[in-house]
């Protein structure tokens, strides 16, 4: 368009000679030589600004910023590299625009339109100013090739703006003296406005305006390297992502175990204690007519309130049992899902460090990139594995609730015997002679029933203690079960640290010699 635009004015130069005001160049009411027309001139190569800008935008357009855990540095890059880019196009730029309006159109007094300029060049040098900050964030992310090129568009582009602000002043300088020289003639204008300041001054605006074009190129090879990166932190985070989920998914399961265990061992405590007190109570009824006996009464009764005691004592230590199991079961499972998170949380920082590494060593691209994702891109898929399959392992195999099964049968077994025992004696007791026997049977009887009181109280203290023992045994237990998979966790996490440390060294070795 601009190269068109020359091509077209040189054509025209003919034509226009002798015609006054056929353009209001610089604000003044007439054409001037190489400022609309003639070539180089001042418009054309402000109007290269157009397809300058729109380069530089397409460069960064679309360029979305992930922001990926641990990737902190990239982000701050990446945000660095759009705004730079925003600064040229926005504010440096605007200066071309305004020079392109002011070569071209009149729309106010020449001292109103070189005014308004001022601040729009202010604007452009405090963005140039700050340039050097961005560039400083853009390179702790990119290659020193890169920044370098950054850096000598950056110092073109504003060597280039001083020169567009001092011919710009000189120019003004200029006007204002063919405005003091009276009525406005071609005579006042070629007396008073140097073609070498018009000349100059449309070299210095091209210089902006290829510098940027080289610029396009740099900012593209670092968005690519930038994108590059975060591709690789978008696949790693992944990995790492479903790892932590296949972790709780395991955790999930084994707490859905505890569960149907806590609930399994309560319901056989609960079936094997009410099967006990239906088989004592049901020999209450032929125990009955021995309390109405006076040879038998005394004894008989006194069984008959054994037998509440000892149905109560059942109740009761069933109950000790299966609120003990309950709450250190889920004791257990709150101190294994703690130490399991505990390193999760410990590992993800790691994993997110060699990650974030791997893909700083892309993104500063160079020739070792792609040979160091080669070689230890695998090994950040390894750390992800391992610690999802070693975590999972610590559950299964060391926080197993199958070890309690056998000594909580047993246990079952002991409240099983015994009051089995207490119901065969009252039943053997009872067949012994009826309310209708001779005193002497009568008194045997009544015998065998106060031996059975004496019998039940040393049985039921018997599954007192068998109580104590077995919530004892499910506390010992469940605190064996939180220390191995405290253990487990703990040389896991240690051997994961060390390899994910070694393998920090080894991409940071890779990304300097690739080695
Ligand atoms: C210019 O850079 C600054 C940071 O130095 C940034 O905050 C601002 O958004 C940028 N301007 C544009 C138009 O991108
Ligand atoms: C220069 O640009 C500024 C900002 O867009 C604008 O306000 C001003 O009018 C422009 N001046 C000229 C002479 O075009
Ligand atoms: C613009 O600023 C320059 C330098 O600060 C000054 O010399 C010049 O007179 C200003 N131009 C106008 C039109 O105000
Ligand atoms: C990323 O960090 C956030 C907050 O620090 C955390 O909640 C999240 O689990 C982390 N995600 C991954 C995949 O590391
Ligand atoms: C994993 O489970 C823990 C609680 O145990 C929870 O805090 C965390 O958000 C879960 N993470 C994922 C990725 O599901
Ligand atoms: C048996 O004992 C229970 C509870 O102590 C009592 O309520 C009941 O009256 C007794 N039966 C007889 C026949 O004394």
């Amino acid at each position: 368009m601009g190269m068109l635009g020359g091509f077209a004015a040189m054509l025209l130069v003919p034509l226009l000679s002798g015609l006054a005001n056929a353009s209001p160049d610089l604000g003044l009411d007439i054409s001037i030589d190489y400022v609309t027309q003639n070539n180089p001139n001042v418009l054309s190569s402000a109007n290269m600004v157009g397809s300058a800008t729109s380069d530089l935008q397409g460069a960064i357009g679309g360029f979305q910023i992930s922001r990926f855990n641990g990737s902190t540095s990239l982000i701050v890059s990446g945000e660095a590299l759009v705004s730079l880019v925003g600064n040229i196009t926005v504010n440096v730029n605007e200066v071309l625009r305004n020079i392109s309006v002011v070569a071209s159109q009149r729309q106010t007094a020449p001292s109103c339109m070189f005014g308004s300029m001022n601040s729009t060049i202010d604007r452009a040098f405090v963005a140039l100013d700050q340039a050097g900050s961005l560039i400083s964030r853009i390179q702790t992310s990119t290659s020193a090739l890169n920044s370098d090129a950054l850096t000598s568009w950056l110092m073109m582009i504003q060597t280039a703006m001083q020169d567009v602000t001092t011919y710009l002043d000189t120019l003004y300088k200029e006007v204002s003296a063919v405005l003091a020289a009276g009525p406005l003639s071609s005579s006042t204008v070629t007396t008073n406005i140097k073609p070498a300041t018009l000349f100059n001054l449309a070299g210095a605006i091209s210089v902006v305006t290829t510098a940027e074009k080289g610029l396009v190129t740099t900012v593209r090879s670092i968005r690519t390297a930038f994108e590059q990166a975060n591709n690789i932190l978008q696949t790693y985070s992944n990995d790492l992502t479903n790892a932590v989920t296949a972790v709780n998914n395991t955790q999930r399961d084994y707490y859905n175990q505890v569960v149907s265990r806590i609930n399994s061992y309560q319901g056989k405590v609960t079936s094997e204690t009410g099967s006990a007190i239906s088989d004592i109570t049901n020999t209450l009824s032929r125990l009955n007519p021995f309390i109405q006996d006076s040879v038998t009464r005394t004894n008989a009764q006194s069984l008959n309130a054994t037998i509440t005691t000892t149905t109560t004592s059942i109740t009761t230590n069933a109950n000790i049992f299966r609120n003990n199991l309950q709450s250190q079961m889920t004791q257990l499972y709150t101190a294994a899902e703690g130490f399991v998170q505990y390193n999760v949380k410990a590992l993800i920082p790691l994993i997110d460090s060699s990650t974030f590494k791997l893909a700083t060593t892309m993104s500063v691209g160079g020739i070792n990139a792609n040979s160091c994702r080669d070689r230890y891109g695998g090994a950040i898929t390894n750390l992800e594995n391992n610690m999802r399959e070693q975590l999972q392992r610590c559950f299964n195999d060391y926080a197993n609730t199958g070890y309690t099964d056998s000594f909580i049968s047993e246990y079952n077994q002991v409240i099983r015997e015994q009051t089995r025992s207490i119901a065969n004696r009252i039943n053997f007791c009872l067949g012994l002679g009826s309310t209708t026997s001779t005193n002497i049977i009568k008194a045997g009887i009544s015998r065998c029933l106060s031996e059975t009181v004496a019998l039940a109280q040393t049985l039921m203290n018997d599954v007192g203690f068998q109580t104590k023992l077995v919530v004892a045994m499910i506390n010992l237990e469940s605190l064996a079960t939180v220390q191995r998979v405290e253990s487990c966790s703990a040389i896991m996490n240690h051997g994961l640290v060390a390899k994910a440390t070694t393998l920090d060294t080894l991409l940071a070795t890779c990304q300097t010699t690739n080695q």
